[in-house]
């Protein structure tokens, strides 16, 4: 059974490499927000014996929080939805009315994931990879599963 804990500023190194390593940069952008060096944002780590399972990271002002990243290395094993509920257990104890994250139209994984986690679709940004390529040209134009990577998809949580 994983353990999560609250990311430690010495997590930050492997986090970075892991953004790279994912997202080709740890340089992230959002629908109207960016997130440069991501790897100082709070987070939640899953942590399976002496091996890092997952990582979550997340931004929040006063009452909106948006979950920035999420990265699962053992996939299909429930960890994404524990580093979620953790998430979710924090923000309780704080003011935040919002929590937000986005992904993108291919990755059917992260659809089906905040879904069954409570969030629904909100909002849709057709073409919005274009404006991310200008930005950042690593970005691929086929994502998951030969699907052209192009449009941003926001969830909200909805609080029961
Ligand atoms: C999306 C992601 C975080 C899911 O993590 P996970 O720990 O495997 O998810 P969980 O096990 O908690 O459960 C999510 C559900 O998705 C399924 N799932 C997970 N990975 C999957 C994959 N690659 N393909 C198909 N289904 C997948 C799980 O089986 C589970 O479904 P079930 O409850 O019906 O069995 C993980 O695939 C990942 O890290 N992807 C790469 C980074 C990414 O795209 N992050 C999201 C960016 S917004």
């Amino acid at each position: 059974m994983p353990e999560i804990y609250r990311k430690q500023p010495g997590d930050n190194h492997w986090i970075r490499e892991d953004l790279i390593k994912t997202f080709g940069s740890a340089y992230i952008i959002s629908t109207g927000r960016e997130y440069n060096n991501a790897q100082d944002l709070d987070g939640f780590i899953a942590r399976e014996a002496d091996n890092i399972a997952g990582v979550l990271l997340f931004s929040y002002n006063t009452d909106e929080c948006e979950l920035v990243y999420l990265h699962v290395l053992e996939e299909g094993k429930g960890i994404a939805k524990m580093l979620i509920k953790a998430l979710i257990d924090h923000l309780q104890g704080l003011n935040v009315s919002r929590l937000i994250v986005v992904t993108t139209n291919d990755n059917i994984p992260a659809l089906k994931l905040y879904q069954q986690t409570g969030f629904r679709m909100t909002k849709i940004y057709p073409n919005a990879m274009e404006k991310v390529r200008a930005k950042k040209p690593m970005v691929p134009r086929i994502g998951h599963f030969g699907i052209p990577l192009r449009d941003m998809i926001e969830f909200e949580y909805q609080w029961p």
